[in-house]
């Protein structure tokens, strides 16, 4: 049975790119398959975050699950923190992650930045949450953008390697080979990298200082307006097909937003636009992205205020989670070989 699961950081405020990437698409999969969609805070305490900050951005990204369409009856929508087996895994995936594994990940480097030795060791170890988070509801599927594919090849690793360093008694105990599958990336549609509106170069990021650079979920139709209309271009004309992409980030980075938004395949935006100039282009992406995300915007403003609403849609999905999350947890310290599991 195929089984769904993603995860967001709680921390300020959502980008596009977190939109289209990943939150919009988790609807997708709510009528196939059975989903967990969870607000990962235990995730975001690796970087310092204010308290109530942490809490309120916890409820923002709930209410972003509601308001992108999510309905919390067919999904299990919960925050981390209340389903304790995400950390009693996250310390079994520990001792068999290998240190040169997490060396190699990229993001650690670039949040840890030039003083690693200042960094905390949860950001080190950041992946082998991530795995357990996956892995403890023995999840197949996880949908998310293009920047997680490291993260979920790590997954991969360690499933593969708690399979193999504990095989004999996982085929003495359940008669298979393996006791975690290996979960499957979903990196589909053309917005799994949605680039800085200021430099294409750069992932459009809700860390990056200049707000200019991103569009955020909750921004008005005049802020998103404004925000296009300075999005940095080259000064050609966008190309056709033939000409293609090569050495103009910026253009592939607008029409990759517009086939996004408008769910439309890139090819066919790409050919609607070959020869146009910018200025009209941008006068288009703007409508569409307004139309689009205000009725996203005003549901996500009406959602965060109810907090009280919020709390119980977490609460009670992380009760489901839980439910999920124990037999697997109680069969993993079994094989492991802790007493009192049996
Ligand atoms: P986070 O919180 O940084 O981002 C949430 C999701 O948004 C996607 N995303 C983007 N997609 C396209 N273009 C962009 N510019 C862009 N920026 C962000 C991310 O790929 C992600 O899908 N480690 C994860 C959270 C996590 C998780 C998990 C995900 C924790 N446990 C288990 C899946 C499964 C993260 O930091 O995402």
């Amino acid at each position: 049975p195929d089984r769904v699961f993603s995860g967001v950081q709680p921390t300020g405020t959502l980008t596009l790119g977190n939109y289209l990437g990943a939150i919009r698409r988790f609807a997708d999969y709510q009528d196939r398959y059975e989903c967990l969609y969870c607000v990962v805070d235990m995730h975001a305490i690796t970087l310092w975050q204010d308290p109530a900050e942490l809490h309120a951005n916890t409820l923002g990204v709930t209410a972003a699950y509601l308001a992108a369409g999510l309905d919390p009856e067919k999904n299990i929508i919960f925050n981390q923190s209340q389903v304790p087996q995400h950390a009693e895994l996250a310390w079994v995936f520990n001792c068999v992650t290998r240190i040169g594994w997490l060396n190699r990940m990229t993001q650690f480097k670039e949040k840890a930045g030039k003083h690693r030795e200042n960094a905390s060791a949860g950001l080190y170890v950041y992946p082998s949450l991530m795995a357990a988070d996956i892995l403890v509801y023995r999840a197949t599927h996880v949908p998310v953008g293009d920047d997680q594919k490291q993260h979920l090849e790590l997954a991969r690793d360690i499933a593969q390697k708690f399979n193999h360093d504990y095989g004999d008694i996982i085929r003495e105990r359940t008669n298979q080979d393996e006791f975690f599958p290996q979960p499957e990336p979903l990196i589909e549609g053309p917005a799994m990298r949605v680039m800085s509106l200021r430099d294409a170069t750069k992932k459009m990021s809700k860390s990056d200082p200049s707000d200019m650079s991103r569009i955020n979920m909750d921004d008005d139709a005049d802020t998103i307006a404004q925000k296009i209309r300075k999005a940095k271009t080259d000064p050609e004309p966008l190309p056709g097909e033939e000409a293609g992409f090569e050495g103009r980030p910026e253009a592939e980075n607008l029409i990759g937003i517009y086939a996004a938004l408008a769910q439309e395949p890139k090819l066919a935006v790409v050919d609607r636009y070959a020869g146009a100039q910018f200025s009209e282009f941008k006068k288009e992406l703007t409508e569409l992205a307004v139309t689009t995300l205000a009725p996203v915007s005003d549901e996500l403003r009406r959602l965060k205020a109810d907090p009280g609403y919020l709390e119980g849609v977490l609460k009670s999905g992380a009760e489901k989670a839980a439910g999920l999350a124990e037999p697997v947890m109680r069969e993993t310290k079994a094989i492991v070989g802790f007493v009192g599991a049996r």
